[in-house]
C-alpha cells in the first residue's frame, strides 16, 4: 500500500492571489493530517509564488508525519532546506516561466550539481527523493548518486488519452519502477494525479509514496463550497 503525501501548494496559490492570511497552508496541513495523509508536501519557489518562508518554517514546528520538501538546486532554497531539516528533499527542476514542474530533473547531464546539494542535505540530515522521468537513463544516474528514492514523474501518463497510449505510459512506469527497486531505490511517483487515474499507478508494485497536490485542492474547494455559502448567506440575511 503506497502512503500519501499531501501537496498543499494551492493551497497557498489562493492565499497568495490576494496577500492575504486565508487559507492558510498550515491549516490544510492538519486536516490533511486528520484526512489520514502520511505525509505533506510542499515546494519552496525561487518565486515563492505560493509557499512562503514563514509557511515551511512553522510546517517544521506542526506537522506530525513526513515533511517533504520539493526544491531546485538553488543555493537559496538549500540554506533553508539545511536549516529547517525537512524529513525529505525532492529535487525538481524549476523555471520561472513554467505554470508547474514539466518535467524530471536531468540528473544524467549535471551530476556533479546534484551530488554536491545531495551531501549537503545529506550532512543535515534530510533522505534525498529525485523528481526524474520514466527515462532508464536518468534512473541509472540517481543509482550512481545513492538517492534514497526516486519520484517517477507520472505527468506524460496523466495527460494519455485512455486507451493504448495511456496503457503504454503506465508499462514505462511499471518498468522504470522495477529498475528504481533493483537498484535499492525507494519507488515514488506524482504529478498530474487524478481521482480517476490514480489507482493504477498506486497498484504498481512496490509503489511506496505518491505526492499528490492539485486535484485533491480542487475537489476540497468543490465539496466545501456549498456549505462556506450556506455560511455566508446566513450571515448576509
Ligand atoms: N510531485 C512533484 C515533484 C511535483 O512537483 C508536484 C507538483 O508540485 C507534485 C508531485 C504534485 O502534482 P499535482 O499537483 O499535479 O498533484
Amino acid at each position: 500500500m503506497a502512503d500519501l503525501g499531501v501537496n498543499i501548494d494551492h493551497v497557498a496559490t489562493v492565499r497568495q492571489a490576494r496577500r492575504t492570511y486565508e487559507p492558510d497552508p498550515v491549516w490544510a496541513a492538519a486536516l490533511a493530517e486528520l484526512g489520514g495523509a502520511d505525509g505533506i508536501t510542499l515546494h519552496l519557489r525561487e518565486d515563492r509564488r505560493h509557499i512562503q518562508d514563514r509557511d515551511l518554517r512553522i510546517l517544521r514546528e506542526t506537522v506530525t508525519v513526513k515533511l517533504n520538501l520539493e526544491m531546485a538546486c538553488n543555493d537559496d532554497v538549500l540554506a533553508i532546506a539545511c536549516q529547517i531539516q525537512p524529513d525529505q528533499a525532492t529535487l525538481v527542476p524549476e523555471r520561472r516561466e513554467e505554470i508547474t514542474t514539466e518535467g524530471g530533473l536531468d540528473v544524467a547531464s549535471q551530476k556533479a550539481r546534484v551530488a554536491e546539494v545531495m551531501a549537503r542535505l545529506r550532512d543535515a540530515g534530510v533522505s534525498i527523493s529525485l523528481f526524474l522521468d520514466p527515462d532508464p537513463r536518468q534512473i541509472d544516474a540517481a543509482a550512481e548518486l545513492k538517492a534514497d528514492a526516486v519520484e517517477l514523474h507520472t505527468g506524460r501518463y496523466a495527460m494519455a488519452r485512455p486507451g493504448p497510449q495511456r496503457h503504454h505510459e503506465l508499462e514505462m512506469l511499471r518498468q522504470m519502477g522495477a529498475r528504481i527497486r533493483e537498484a535499492g531505490m525507494a519507488l515514488h511517483a506524482g504529478h498530474g494525479l487524478t481521482y480517476p487515474n490514480v489507482r493504477p499507478v498506486a497498484t504498481i508494485e512496490g509503489m511506496h509514496e505518491l505526492n499528490i497536490g492539485h486535484s485533491i485542492v480542487a475537489r476540497a474547494i468543490l465539496v466545501g463550497f456549498e456549505q462556506a455559502v450556506r455560511e455566508m448567506k446566513r450571515l448576509v440575511s
